[in-house]
């Protein structure tokens, strides 16, 4: 049954974990025999991490940063500002950045270029949903979930006002939550 909430399902839980193994698939490939660190991005990315991590075939790490690019509400204010940081060096090694969505792009935009002052050995981006519609700052994803339309979504890790992260599967609100 849906949550009140809820408009529509626009990418449900079976296809997320189709598409995730697919996903993980790629990058044990690409990554045959090397360590990788991957780096979570609080707290939407949570869960496409926990799902994608288990499914790689590789010697992993994990990290996490929490970043702060959005107050309440539905677009990007463009300011990024790093709540958590990650909790080691990164220097030599393969970096992997798991993000819930490319937006406006602002925020892995920041990111990257913070984290490659750091000289790792590699540095690449994993994202659940690209919104190329939006995007204003020059990045691409270089393993992405799905494209989605330009619509705010939630589910799956993605919030609106901290609310929604624990449904299964990527949904559209209905109109009247965002005017309460
Ligand atoms: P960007 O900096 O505009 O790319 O925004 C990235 C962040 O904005 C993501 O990590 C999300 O937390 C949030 N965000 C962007 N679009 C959505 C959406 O449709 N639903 C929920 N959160 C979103
Ligand atoms: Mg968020």
């Amino acid at each position: 049954m849906l949550h009140k909430d809820i408009k529509k399902v626009l990418i449900t839980a079976e296809e997320i974990q189709k598409r995730t193994d697919e996903i993980a698939a790629r990058i044990s490939k690409d990554y045959e025999g090397e360590p990788i660190l991957m780096v979570c991005i609080l707290r939407g990315a949570v869960l496409f991490f926990a799902d994608l991590v288990r499914k790689i075939n590789a010697e992993i790490n994990f990290d996490f940063m929490a970043v702060s690019s959005y107050g309440a509400g539905l677009s990007s204010s463009g300011e990024v500002r790093i709540m958590k940081d990650i909790s080691g060096p990164i220097q030599g090694k393969n970096v992997i950045i798991v993000e819930d969505i490319i937006d406006s792009g602002n925020t892995l935009c920041y990111l990257k270029r913070l984290l490659k002052q750091r000289h790792p050995k590699s540095i690449r981006i994993a994202a659940l949903l690209d919104k190329p519609e939006r995007r204003e700052a020059d990045i691409e994803g270089d393993y992405i979930g799905f494209k989605v339309p330009n619509e705010f979504v939630v589910g799956y890790g993605l919030d609106y006002n901290e609310k929604y992260r624990n449904l299964p599967d990527v949904c559209v609100l209905k109109p009247e939550v965002y005017e309460k």
